[in-house]
């Protein structure tokens, strides 16, 4: 039987065929409101099922309980708020009560929103109680910071779903991903997001993780980054290298995560889950600093915080230690698993990592295999 989704049934808020004939028709007699590519990525994930069981933005009540106790106002469980920003002068244009066409700089109609409410809100709480800090130097405090200070509330239709470009072959949405699972015969799944190249780590920890299950969904996430992470379509064409040389075809499918990283740590590593569960993963991987950015949150706070609520949140989680390279083991292994000193284990910083790259150098063979080490190397070039 197929994993529960959040909060009962799969939301479905796209219209298609005729029915989206008819709203793209009518959406041009109404106010516009132009969205970020942010914003555009939630709304799809809203419309196609994967932040299920929210219908659209969350009005005040939802938002409020998800900052201070991360559950919707019915009390499910839920630790990131979904809201749509605008200024003041853009809220004092719309009324409650009215639809309002959702629109992008390209001037497509993403979908349109029923505004329920119009609220303001504390960016500080909400920073501090999300993403655990209020320092604007954060990538996702930031976010907080620099976007209107009102929130429009309410439910969503989604008309046209974002391009996604040379990525379109890796989308699946979670109807078709529960398809796909059923189709392969997988009745369990471990999901594992990243925003990365795969490393020797994350390779150990999913194929660890996949002795377990039946299947694999990487599932790394492509929509907004912070610009010194790696643009994601240089990661894709390092994720089909990895596949191609190092893993069984028929245990693992790449499918790509459309939505924008937040870098809240232990809260996403909760949204994570949750989502991978709506896309039918039965499990789900948080290693190390999962989700995190620079010193914000220690090495297990995601593990422990997910822990608190994974009975509740019905999809199994994987935890992993800090995994590495031993040269006396010959293997990656884990604090867990290696007696010998650090001086024998191979740890590489994001940022050497980067520098051997741009430089035309492959890290070690035990930190990256040489075949990702060359697509990056490329990558690094052309950037
Ligand atoms: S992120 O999306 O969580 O920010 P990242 O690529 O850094 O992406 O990590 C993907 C997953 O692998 C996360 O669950 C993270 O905790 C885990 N991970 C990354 N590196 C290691 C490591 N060396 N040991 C164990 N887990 C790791």
């Amino acid at each position: 039987m197929a994993v529960e989704v959040h909060g009962g049934s799969l939301v479905n808020r796209e219209l298609k065929g005729n029915d989206r004939e008819e709203a793209l028709d009518h959406a041009k007699s109404l106010q516009k409101l132009e969205i970020s590519k942010w914003t555009i990525s939630d709304l799809e994930l809203i419309g196609i099922g994967g932040f299920s069981p929210l219908q659209g933005f969350m009005i005040k009540a939802d938002y409020e309980r998800v900052v201070e106790e991360m559950r919707l106002k019915d009390g499910t469980i839920w630790s990131i708020p979904i809201t749509l920003p605008v200024t003041e002068e853009q809220a004092d244009q719309y009324q409650v009560g009215e639809e309002i066409a959702l629109q992008g700089e390209d001037g497509i109609t993403y979908g349109t929103l029923l505004i329920e409410e119009k609220y303001t809100y504390d960016e500080a709480r909400e920073a501090e109680n999300v993403y655990g800090t209020t320092d604007i130097a954060h990538p996702g405090v930031a976010k907080v910071y620099e976007k209107g200070n009102v929130y429009l509330g309410g439910p969503i239709m989604l008309l046209n779903r974002p391009d996604h470009g040379e990525f379109e072959d890796f989308y699946l949405d979670p109807a078709e991903t529960r398809q796909l699972f059923s189709d392969l015969g997988w009745k369990t799944i471990v999901g594992f997001q990243t925003r990365n190249p795969v490393h020797r780590a994350h390779e150990h920890i999913q194929k660890t993780a996949l002795e377990a299950v039946d299947g694999l969904l990487l599932n790394p996430l492509v929509g907004e980054t912070k610009s010194d992470d790696i643009p994601a379509d240089v990661r894709m064409e390092s994720y089909q290298t990895i596949l191609k040389h190092y893993y069984v075809e028929d245990r693992v499918r790449l499918v790509i995560y459309p939505a924008a990283m937040r870098y809240a740590g232990p809260r996403e590593a909760i949204l994570h889950a949750t989502v991978r569960k709506n896309y039918g993963c039965t499990h789900f991987i948080v290693g190390r600093d999962h989700a995190g950015v620079g010193d914000y949150y220690g090495t297990y706070d995601a593990q422990d915080l997910v822990a608190s609520v994974e009975d509740e949140l019905g999809i199994g989680i994987f935890k992993f230690e800090h995994a590495f390279y031993c040269d006396v083991c010959e293997n990656m292994a884990s604090a867990k698993t290696c007696p010998h000193g650090k001086e024998h284990h191979i740890h590489l910083s994001g940022t050497k990592v980067r520098e051997l790259l741009r430089n035309g150098e492959r890290p070690p063979k035990e930190f990256s295999r040489p075949e990702v080490a060359d697509v990056l190397i490329k990558g690094m070039k052309q950037a």
